[in-house]
């Protein structure tokens, strides 16, 4: 049933139905209920303090705020579209509820500063969930990594094998990645944490409002300090948009290398079967659906922020309804975001490795050739003219069917004589990994420590 609209007093046609269901937002924008709630209750608070509303109104509006949150959270609430939005259908709820002293509620304040000030709170809270869900992965990562400091992979550029690296390094590598990720999260947070409550319609009110109070009592930094900016401003929105973008690409990324590693062909890890799939037809296979689907996700998120960077594009100051469609982008970027890091954290333990395959693999492809090349630079052979004589090697080990580690000293020493009895630890995959030993390098050593630093680090966080 079609309610009289609370802005309905200039209007004498009713709206059309069409536009009541067009312009309706209430059936995503419910979800933003407890802080809109909560941003009610401190607007209410202050107005009391400045003696716009009695004492009893203000008790009166928090009582009925709080039992109207009890009933959306027990499934008691009819949410009507002929409202609108939440914040109408809380208001109007309110009214029927308490009288009089809900009609007051909206003074002083509009639905343009609400929304603004419910989605930052809502982001906020968000961005707090987010960041420990990604702290939690990020310590499984390093604890594998901690395990995993000296077993032996190959490293890949072009995705050919390139040189040995260790699984732990590959790892950190990974955190990294996540660390920067966890940064710009908590960056977005810092620069949306501040308060457009005040700015009304888009001009501020005439009432002697107190802006600083709502600001603390919401937990915000302060209050916004431009009203057109603050109401029309959805950039903190965006931020976070593209902060999920990038750490979905991060994941996709390594979702592809869970695909890889477990395919037959590389044959480096097995996913556990909790989560596997299986062929409907193919009755021998197991899949890394898992990992593809988190590839897959990325796609819509990235699609959410180039949704919401269009939404406000060349929209002149200050509130537009446009505004009203930052709503689903968003959620499905926190939503999307959240199973997915979960699955991730939930997934890595799951995965067992085959590190003799790996050690056999990171060997192949003469992978110690720059370990040789470097080896002769030790003994005054120039940097080229090493790099000259290993590639005359590799042919030779090429032509005669050997790994590099296999031929003869002698005929090492007919490429070059300066080659000694020394060279054999040189060209194991182990000496490769070993003599990268400074900061940032890949030897077991290093990644040991630079594993229990990144868990040391994810120990401080606050949150
Ligand atoms: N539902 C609206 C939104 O999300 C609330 C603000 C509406 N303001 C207005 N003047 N129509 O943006």
């Amino acid at each position: 049933m079609t309610q009289k609209k609370p802005w309905g007093g200039r209007f004498s046609a009713p709206t059309h139905a069409l536009m009541e269901s067009f312009s309706a937002s209430v059936n995503h924008d419910r979800r933003l209920y407890r802080h809109d709630i909560r941003a009610s209750i401190a607007h209410a608070r202050m107005l009391a303090k400045i003696g716009v509303l009695t004492e009893a109104e203000f008790s009166a509006i928090e009582s009925g705020l709080n039992a109207i949150r009890d009933d959306i959270e027990r499934g008691d609430f009819q949410w009507d579209e002929s409202l609108e939005d939440v914040h109408m259908n809380i208001e109007a709820k309110l009214t029927g509820r308490i009288g009089e002293a809900g009609k007051k509620l909206h003074t002083a304040r509009s639905r343009n500063d609400q929304v603004a000030a419910d989605m930052r709170l809502y982001l906020r809270d968000q961005l707090d969930g987010l960041g420990r869900a990604l702290s939690a992965l990020q310590r499984q990562v390093v604890q594998i990594a901690a395990a995993e400091a000296a077993t032996i992979m190959p490293g890949f550029t072009h995705l050919q094998s390139a040189q040995p690296v260790t699984f732990g390094h590959h790892l950190l590598a990974w955190n990294e990645m996540l660390e920067r990720d966890y940064e710009r999260l908590r960056e977005c947070r810092a620069r949306l944490n501040f308060s457009p409550l005040g700015s009304a319609a888009l001009a501020g009110t005439g009432f002697a409002i107190d802006r600083a109070m709502t600001a603390a009592e919401l937990g915000f930094t302060g209050p916004c300090r431009n009203s057109l900016d603050a109401v029309s401003d959805r950039d903190f929105a965006i931020e976070f948009a593209a902060g999920a973008a990038l750490l979905m690409v991060h994941l996709s990324r390594m979702a592809e290398e869970i695909v890889l590693w477990s395919s037959d062909a590389f044959g480096f890890i097995a996913l556990g079967d909790a989560f596997s799939t299986g062929s409907s037809i193919m009755p021998q296979k197991k899949n890394p659906d898992v990992a593809e689907l988190i590839r897959g996700k990325c796609a819509r998120v990235n699609g959410n922020l180039a949704a919401l960077l269009m939404l406000m594009k060349a929209q002149p100051l200050a509130y537009n309804r446009d505004n009203q469609e930052d709503k689903e982008a968003l959620f499905d970027s926190v939503d999307t975001l959240h199973q997915c890091l979960e699955v991730c954290t939930a997934l890595l333990p799951e995965i067992t490795l085959d590190r003799e395959r790996m050690r056999a693999a990171a060997a192949l492809g003469f992978s110690t050739a720059t370990d040789l090349a470097d080896y002769l630079v030790g003994r005054n052979v120039p940097f080229r003219e090493a790099h000259e004589v290993v590639g005359r090697i590799v042919g030779f080990a090429e032509q005669k069917g050997l790994q590099l580690a296999q031929i003869d000293l002698a005929d090492l020493r007919g490429f070059c004589a300066v080659i000694e009895a020394d060279v054999a630890e040189v060209l194991t995959v182990e000496g490769s990994v070993a003599a990268r030993a400074h900061p940032g390098g890949t030897a077991p050593a290093r990644v040991a420590e630079a594993a229990e630093q990144a868990l040391r680090q994810l120990n401080s966080r606050d949150m």
